[in-house]
């Protein structure tokens, strides 16, 4: 029996869309099905300043395949030089939509982090004013700190006190991996949500070291437990607002992830809707597939829904490549290890 499913057109609150040849070969794999979403700012050099961000969004926006509606939401990359006024201003004016903090080091390009908090003080301070959200890579980048519990001990030691001292920042926890992540944003009543990536739905450790090591499946935040996964799969298909889709899609070509030093990240833009509903149907939690990709991301942010629909149907397996192109070299798509049936029509 096939099986038919309308919901509104879903948005990416977490996407790597790179630059020059990977952001052409990349785009339209996004914005086949997403209306908009949140473009990561971990260039090289990073965009740090609203100049940054328009130049981006400018280069983006050339790239869109004609004809196709989409929106860059765009957001800068805090580091212990932001300043202020550049941020207010490139909000007033409706270029950026968030701000990313990214700890020194904790993840690809991400070394001009933020290392000492105190220095970002003042910017909290003006996006709790202006209502402007703080994007956080929630791990703490101590040697000391084993990268399992990475996620765990930022909760502690940097997000809380962040929130202590900033209570009418809104944050989101970007791509949570932990039962403690989940754990965290239920327990605050307001202006805190998180995203939870599509490979982190369907992977965990295991699936990265047993039988071999699958560089594929290497990301940050590493995936973890069964038991986190399944906390995450819970969180994600319940229905509550606090939670929704951030792919992190994150393209490297394969020369760069199958070596003795891969990159960090999956690239899931294109079958993401189709692994969606499948985790959403095993669950039997088709009816909240929709808040989680289309309803619960706008809200959080002050944006209306899409109000254009999309229909997924559900047939026999659904073959998707197992590689896209650029003219930097072939990047491997996410393989979720199970048939797809859904399909965006
Ligand atoms: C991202 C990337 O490649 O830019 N990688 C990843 O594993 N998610 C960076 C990030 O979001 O941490
Ligand atoms: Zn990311």
């Amino acid at each position: 029996m096939s099986m038919k499913l309308t919901i509104r057109r879903p948005d990416d609150w977490h996407l790597h869309l790179r630059d020059g040849a990977m952001l052409r070969a990349v785009l339209p794999e996004t914005t086949r099905h997403f209306a908009r979403a949140i473009i990561m700012p971990n260039l090289v050099p990073p965009v740090v300043t609203g100049a940054d961000a328009a130049a981006y969004q400018g280069r983006i926006l050339a790239a869109i395949p004609q004809g196709i509606d989409f929106t860059p939401l765009m957001t800068l990359y805090l580091t212990e030089n932001t300043d202020p006024d550049d941020v207010a201003q490139a909000a007033k004016a409706g270029l950026i939509t968030a701000v990313k903090l990214y700890p020194a080091g904790a993840t690809t390009n991400s070394a001009s982090g933020v290392s000492d908090f105190n220095k970002v003080r003042d910017v909290f301070e003006r996006m709790s004013e202006i209502g402007l959200p703080l994007c956080v890579h929630g791990e703490v980048t101590d040697p000391e700190i084993d990268i399992f519990d990475r996620e765990k001990v930022f909760i502690d030691r940097v997000l809380d006190p962040i929130r202590k001292a900033h209570p009418n920042l809104k944050i989101v926890m970007e791509h949570i991996t932990t039962e403690d992540g989940v754990d965290y944003v239920k327990s605050a009543d307001k202006n805190l949500a998180a995203t939870i990536t599509t490979h982190h739905l369907i992977i965990n450790r295991n699936h990265i070291l047993v039988g071999g090591i699958k560089p594929h499946y290497y990301c940050l935040p590493v995936a973890k437990r069964e038991d986190h996964r399944l906390a995450l799969v819970a969180a994600a298909t319940s229905g509550d607002a606090r939670f929704f889709l951030g792919t992190d899609s994150a393209p490297h070509v394969d020369q760069l992830k199958e070596t003795a030093c891969g990159c960090a990240g999956c690239f899931s833009a294109t079958n993401t809707m189709s692994c969606l509903a499948e985790v959403f149907e095993a669950e039997g939690a088709l009816e909240h597939l929709e808040a989680f990709t289309s309803l619960n991301g706008p809200d959080f942010y002050g944006l209306p829904a899409n109000e254009e629909r999309i229909t997924l149907t559900k047939g026999a397996p659904v073959a998707y490549p197992t590689k896209i192109n650029s003219d930097e070299g072939p990047v491997s798509l996410f393989d979720p290890g199970f048939p797809l049936h859904w399909v965006v029509q």
